[in-house]
């Protein structure tokens, strides 16, 4: 059964009574409640069927609203804020003593926030007198969704509604970042915000990423992949793959085939889009896995995206592909 659709003061009229609705957001949907509410939360996991002690993101309208919640940020810390939020970009903060979050947190005194810059979201944020815990919109460990439809076919009438934003802007999910020892910058998953762009605007602050498996969010759990098993291949390999799967192609892997007089059939072949153009194929991966789980095919081959740039998007989209390659 499919999803109600809502107007966004429907949307605050129910969080404010402990119900979940998928909301859009520049990235990806989230599932969003009351962070403050231990039963909103407990609904939030129920109907994501999520581990318990994997913890919620939670969404602020402004950075005055997270310091309500959350000790003051170091210097680093700040310049990220100003520069990367509202936007694609989460960040690990230490939650004040007592805090009403902890329910949102699995009892961790370390929350990952996030400010979205999406306009229906925060409106509905500046609306509701609690943040709203959202993680990504879709049963836990598949893909996220980016459009109402593939929200209203996953959670269906488990959700109270969906508030309709069309298709996400970047397609993945944001970048959340570790700063809180002001010394070096943990990216902790890669995102729309990478090491690039950090560095354009925070000097003599090394910027890692984060190897540490427990602490490092969309590792411990498997995430991000199809139902349909997903396998990357070496250029090199392209015309030996066995045909009887389905095919998710970057244009320059497709002329490969073409070139070889490999044909596929309609029904089998994904375009994923130019491999130049990380932020197009970004935008319309989780779509595409959405349409290839309809192919019902057991096996498909996907394009391995090698990052093109070391922009955040472009490593980002390569680490989503290997991640549910595996
Ligand atoms: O773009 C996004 O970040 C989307 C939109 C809806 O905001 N949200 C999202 O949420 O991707 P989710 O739950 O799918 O991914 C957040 C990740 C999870 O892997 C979770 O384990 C981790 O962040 N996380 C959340 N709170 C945490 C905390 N307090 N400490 C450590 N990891 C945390
Ligand atoms: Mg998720």
């Amino acid at each position: 059964m499919n999803a109600k659709f809502l107007t966004t003061s429907k949307a605050v009229e129910i969080l404010k009574n402990n119900g979940i609705v998928a909301v859009p957001t520049e990235t990806v949907y989230g599932l969003a409640g009351n962070a403050t509410s231990s039963e909103a939360i407990r609904k939030i996991y129920k109907i994501k069927n999520r581990p318990a002690d994997n913890p919620l993101i939670c969404h602020f309208h402004s950075l005055l609203q997270l310091l309500e919640y959350v000790e003051p940020l170091n210097e680093t810390e700040k310049t990220l804020a100003e520069h990367f939020m509202p936007g694609p970009f989460s960040l690990m903060c230490k939650l004040k003593s007592n805090s009403q979050l902890l329910n949102a947190t699995a009892g961790s005194n370390f929350i990952i926030a996030r400010i979205p810059n999406q306009p229906l979201f925060i409106e509905i944020l500046k609306n509701v007198p609690f943040p709203l815990a959202a993680p990504s919109a879709n049963t836990s460990g598949k893909f996220s969704g980016t459009n109402a439809q593939m929200i209203s076919e996953d959670l269906g009438i488990l959700i109270d509604g969906i508030v309709d934003g069309g298709n996400c802007n970047y397609g993945l999910e944001s970048t959340i970042v570790d700063a809180t020892n002001n010394i070096e910058i943990r990216i902790l998953r890669k995102g729309p915000i990478g090491k690039l762009e950090i560095q354009k605007v925070i000097k003599g602050i090394p910027v890692v990423f984060s190897t540490a498996k427990a602490a490092t969010p969309g590792s411990k759990y498997k995430h991000y992949a199809p139902k349909t098993k997903l396998n990357w291949f070496e250029k090199e390999e392209i015309n030996h793959l066995k045909l009887d799967a389905a095919f998710l192609l970057t244009k320059q892997d497709f002329d490969i085939l073409v070139s070889h007089n490999v044909k596929l059939k309609e029904q089998q072949l994904i375009l994923l889009g130019d491999e130049n153009n990380p932020e197009f194929i970004s935008k319309n991966l989780y779509h595409n896995f959405y349409l290839l789980d309809k192919l019902n095919f057991n096996t498909a081959y996907i394009s391995k995206c090698v990052a093109v740039s070391e922009s955040g998007i472009a490593m980002a989209l390569q680490d989503r592909i290997f991640k549910a390659a595996q």
